[in-house]
């Protein structure tokens, strides 16, 4: 079906940490469709329903139940799926959680990278390891350009400051230990990207599942904070930048690919929330949209944008679908899901109507990357 990375990923071992999450169930299918050995490492599904158990990943893939705060049980997981390559996604992902509990959102986000860094660390032969961050890793300024790679760490909220901090630590580690030793040694990379949306997040405070529920439930889209510009982008457009970053890695041991990257939407797919509840609604067909008068007591940041120019000029990769595109997709998936349909075939539909339309617009990671990166 032509699911390209050339066939880089064929046969590989791939080791998804969070893979009983939205990105990470994303991440094994598209793995599984390019031919990949996969493991996951991850606490048993954050939600239900969740992603994870509507595509049977379970039986799939060879999942390992690990809490990643617990080095011990990381260090075992890990030499027992012996990867090739890493992708490190597990995490205490929202932001209104880490204000509620902020202990464990350090102890998972930056503890738990420094496991699963130390257990990468300790494999014997050369391993690729892309770690994947957030928009939110920046010290935000509030202001209007983009954010580009060699700014400033930081973040206000706990959630934020835990991703800037696990930067901090991707970084360490890359200069202190990985080496170029094509023979042994860990590559590593961090990914940083904005919001994402589609099909089968079920996470608590997201927007677009609670408008999804709204709208199933008839109910007005309620808006906290109508006027935050966020960078919306199809889940699928940050997975293509970390399986195209993870196959230059393993090309090529130079500083050009081991480094931190964006991956964010071109500028036109940031729009506000009240934007995206509209555009929500008209594609849905029916359903309204008010104004929270409960504005949000906690500090949310109301800008933030990403320069994705690096990624651009370097791995020649930009996003595929617009917004428009995006909102399309991610209803179709869910009312799938809610007529109780099996979600495995639009999934797989999905990822290839996503390939599909990236090579149509001819991004080079769709046709044979492999030879042009060794060549
Ligand atoms: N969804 C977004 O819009 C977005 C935006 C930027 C970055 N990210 C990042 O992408 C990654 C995946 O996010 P998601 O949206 O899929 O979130 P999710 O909540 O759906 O998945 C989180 C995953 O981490 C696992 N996990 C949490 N705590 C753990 C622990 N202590 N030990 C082991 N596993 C644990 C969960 O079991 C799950 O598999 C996270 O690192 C998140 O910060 C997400």
């Amino acid at each position: 079906m032509g699911m390209t990375f050339g066939d880089f990923y064929r046969g590989r071992r791939v080791l998804v940490t969070g893979d009983t999450g939205f990105k990470g169930s994303w991440l094994c299918q598209w793995l599984l469709e390019l031919g990949a050995e996969v493991h996951g490492l991850a606490l048993p599904p954050p939600t239900d329903p969740s992603l994870h158990v509507a595509l049977r990943l379970s039986e799939r893939i060879r999942h390992r139940d690990v809490d990643i705060r617990d080095s011990g049980a990381v260090n075992a997981a890990v030499a027992a799926a012996r990867p090739d390559v890493v992708f490190h996604l597990a995490a205490q992902p929202l932001v209104r959680a880490s204000y509620q509990d902020p202990k464990t959102t350090f102890d998972t986000n930056v503890g738990g990278t420094v496991n699963v860094l130390e257990a990468v660390r300790k494999l014997a032969g050369p391993v690729v390891c892309v770690v994947v961050s957030s928009d939110k890793c920046y010290e935000n300024r509030e202001w209007e350009w983009g954010y580009r790679e060699v700014d400033g760490m930081g973040g206000h909220d706990p959630y934020s400051a835990s991703k800037g901090a696990a930067e901090l630590v991707v970084a360490s580690y890359r200069r202190s230990f990985a080496g170029s030793d094509p023979q042994r040694g860990m590559r590593l990379a961090s990914a940083r990207a904005g919001n994402v949306i589609g099909g089968g997040d079920w996470a608590r405070d997201r927007i677009v599942p609670d408008f999804i529920a709204q709208m199933q439930a008839g109910q007005a889209l309620s808006l906290r904070n109508p006027n935050a510009t966020r960078p919306w982008q199809h889940v699928l457009e940050p997975l293509s930048g970390y399986l195209l970053l993870a196959q230059r890695l393993a090309g090529d041991a130079s500083a050009d690919y081991a480094d931190g990257w964006n991956f964010g939407p071109a500028d036109a797919s940031i729009i506000t929330v009240h934007d995206l509840a509209t555009r929500l609604v008209r594609a849905w067909g029916s359903g309204t949209v008010t104004i929270d008068p409960v504005a949000p007591k906690v500090h949310e940041a109301s800008l933030l944008k990403l320069d994705c120019s690096k990624a651009l000029s370097r791995l020649k990769w930009r996003g595929t679908w617009d917004v428009d595109q995006t909102i399309v997709r991610t209803i179709d998936w869910y009312r799938a899901f809610h007529a109780g349909q099996d979600v495995l075939p639009i999934t797989r539909r999905q990822i290839g109507d996503y390939v599909a339309d990236a090579q149509h617009i001819g991004l080079p990671w769709t046709d044979g990357m492999r030879e042009r990166a060794h060549g």
